[in-house]
């Protein structure tokens, strides 16, 4: 490899969604809408929590903090895929991609720490209730959120480390909606399979092992409800089949994307879709339309503002 000819590449082309123009319209319409929705519902959420009197409890703290990383992940790369619809050179440079990846490994490793903080938080609320109040204190809350931070940092700090060096010389196109480690990394120049093997192992992996433990935690969690009383069961399975669906949404497509990334799929620019458009979208959904303490507690707040205004 001459060292001259490294990073020639200055930007990198995202093929993004093929088809006639009336297809790019379509998309535009429905993910600018879907987008529209998230940055509500999220913002609605954390507004609700932060300033209802009803939600004092630990899990709607966490709740709040989900909706921050879920509309952090989803602002990541959608505005960028809307706009990208509109143009015909749907172009990202160097900086931009690496940020992209950045980011996205950042909120999605935070998002997945609070996902088991708040299995661990309905554990002890379920298993332990008379000391849920004095085990789950605010420091203890403060310090989970800041944990999430930290390993979110840690995780994709490591990979960005060993990727912002990576040399692009020749290749520069990438078939999938917005710049992500595997893609990318299969354009360096260089003989790139350890690192290919790492990003497995710290992204697909990691989403793999965490998915399956939560699974098992909830699963433990509803045993343990079901040899105490018939009667909580029906309402631990309500408050608990919200949660596993939004840990399936969001494992599912990571363990997809990571685990065989390597190999071109081509359903890899619809999971992609899925995981940072739909899935940011539906925890507000999944957790306000299940929860009747949430709806009144957002009705509460809206007619109070509504009276403060009038008078
Ligand atoms: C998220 O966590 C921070 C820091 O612990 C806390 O101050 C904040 O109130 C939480 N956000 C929401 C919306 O609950």
């Amino acid at each position: 490899m001459d060292p001259q000819n490294e990073s020639v590449v200055g930007e990198f082309i995202l093929l993004g969604f093929s088809g006639p123009w009336e297809l790019q319209i379509f998309f535009f319409v429905t993910f600018s809408l879907i987008y529209g929705a998230t940055l509500m519902g999220n913002i609605l959420i954390m507004i609700t929590v932060t300033f209802s009197h009803t939600l004092r409890s630990p899990m709607y703290f966490l709740l709040g903090n989900l909706s921050f990383f879920d509309m952090c992940l989803s602002t990541v790369t959608t505005p960028k895929m809307i706009t990208d619809l509109l143009t015909e050179h749907k172009t990202i440079s160097l900086w931009g991609c690496m940020a992209q990846m950045f980011f996205m490994h950042l909120f999605g490793g935070a998002e997945m720490t609070l996902l088991i903080v708040m299995a661990f938080d309905r554990y002890v609320a379920i298993c332990k209730p008379l000391r849920y109040r004095t085990i789950m204190s605010h420091r203890l809350l403060s310090g989970f959120v800041m944990l999430s931070w930290i390993i979110g940092f840690i995780h994709t700090m490591s990979q960005m480390v060993l990727t912002i060096n990576l040399p692009f010389c020749g290749h520069n196109v990438i078939d999938s909606i917005f710049c992500d480690l595997p893609l990318v990394i299969k354009l360096a120049c260089i003989e790139t399979y350890t690192l290919e093997l790492f990003v497995i192992a710290d992204s697909g992996l990691l989403s793999f092992i965490c998915f399956i433990l939560l699974l098992v935690s909830y699963t433990v969690i509803l045993i343990t409800v079901q040899q105490r009383s018939s009667t909580g069961l029906s309402k631990a399975l309500s408050t608990l089949s919200a949660h596993i669906i939004v840990v399936t949404l969001f494992f599912g497509p990571c363990i997809f994307i990571y685990a065989w990334p390597f190999n071109s799929f081509s359903g890899n620019k619809i999971l992609a879709v899925f995981y940072t458009v739909i899935t940011p979208s539906l925890n507000p959904l999944i957790y306000t339309l299940r929860n009747q303490k949430m709806q009144e507690a957002m009705t509460k707040l809206w007619s109070q503002h509504v009276s403060s205004t009038e008078t």
